[in-house]
């Protein structure tokens, strides 16, 4: 019986996307994804975005020296991979994919629809003159991740993910049949119907919010400002599928927290940012959430095992327990310049925590 498990040891995780931001913001968001992650997929959208190679490796430095002056563990630094992305614009070419795949950092590239989410001014606007730029993907063998949603004004915006399905990355995949694709962050049962519609080289990360929570949480009894993300929470329907699929086994959703900070004052405000800090909590954040449907004995694949497989990565050897013990997560986390920062269920209890 999966639900009289009471401790469970699994491979060390890896993120597949998360928001370091930049700055002395790291000072905060770097120990954070290091305590529980060896790989982190680390996207570009800081101001100004990561756009080069060159941009992306300093980038890593920058991290890598946070790190370093972080009170974490000599083991944790040396485990902690910080894996690089390119912010793709309509100015990207072929040659920047080429010396993308070819520098040892640079693990993907990103697309975002200009205007989809927080700092992506500077994204592509027409994705049908990326041909170039797939066509080298394709060659390279390197992975497009997208954030998934249509950016038209008319659009609702819990139409958007399921309007860019059909009218975007339909067109993609017929154009760029080997093209490895990742559906970042999905949020809805069509994006799930869709990618288990594909091959291999079509995957989707799954967050831990979309996981437990639904537009209700954001939106029932007062706005919530911190459930609110992009793509938003979709109706309970949808969050039952997400987690159906993440829970199933099936290698082709695996973790991406998402994590993006935003100073409280930022999210506790009039037009509040999006996005949902988790990075701290994330592992039992996903044990809470595949414990409530009994499958706590999946969450080694969703999050050890299958980011790896599809980005051709060996797995970790080291591991880490989590234990069904309940934790109470802060308030808030001091963040840079005198701000702060609040976490997803700040205050609340969780029934899973790491052990130490
Ligand atoms: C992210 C951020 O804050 O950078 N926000 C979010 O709501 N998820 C951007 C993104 O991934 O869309
Ligand atoms: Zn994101």
């Amino acid at each position: 019986m999966t639900d009289s498990i009471r401790e469970l040891t699994i491979l060390q995780p890896d993120d597949w996307h998360i928001h370091l931001r930049d700055g002395k913001a790291l000072g905060t968001t770097v120990p954070h994804a290091a305590d529980s992650f060896n790989r982190v997929i680390c996207m570009p959208n800081l101001v100004p975005p990561v756009k080069t190679v060159d941009d992306a490796r300093a980038y890593r430095e920058r991290i890598m020296t946070h790190l370093q002056n972080s009170d974490i563990s000599a083991e944790r630094i040396a485990a902690f991979d910080p894996r690089m992305t390119l912010y793709l614009t309509d100015n990207t070419t072929p040659q920047d994919i080429e010396m993308a795949a070819k520098s040892g950092i640079v693990q993907a590239v990103k697309l975002y629809p200009a205007g989809a989410t927080t700092n992506s001014a500077d994204g592509v606007t027409d994705i049908s003159a990326c041909v170039d730029v797939f066509e080298a993907l394709e060659k390279y063998d390197l992975p497009l991740l997208l954030h998934g949603e249509v950016t038209q004004d008319h659009v609702d915006i819990f139409d958007r993910e399921k309007r860019f399905l059909d009218e975007v990355l339909a067109q993609i995949i017929i154009k760029f049949p080997t093209l490895k694709i990742v559906v970042e962050h999905i949020t809805t049962s069509d994006a799930a119907d869709f990618v288990l519609a594909q091959g291999n080289h079509i995957a989707a990360t799954i967050t831990p919010q979309h996981l437990m929570f639904n537009r209700n949480h954001l939106l029932v009894g007062g706005i919530k400002p911190h459930f609110y993300c992009l793509p938003i929470l979709k109706r309970e329907s949808h969050q039952k599928v997400l987690l159906d699929v993440a829970t199933s086994g099936n290698p082709k959703f695996f973790l991406g927290t998402d994590s993006a900070p935003h100073a409280t004052d930022k999210k506790e405000a009039t037009c509040g940012c999006a996005g949902c800090y988790s990075a701290s909590i994330a592992l039992p954040l996903y044990a809470t959430a595949f414990d409530s449907v009994g499958k706590i004995d999946k969450l080694e694949g969703f999050a050890s095992r299958f980011g790896a497989q599809f980005y051709g990565l060996p797995v970790n050897q080291s591991t880490i327990t989590l234990v069904n013990t309940p934790m109470q997560v802060p308030n808030a986390y001091p963040y840079f310049d005198g701000t702060s920062l609040t976490p997803l269920l700040a205050g609340e209890t969780l029934p899973w925590s790491i052990k130490d």
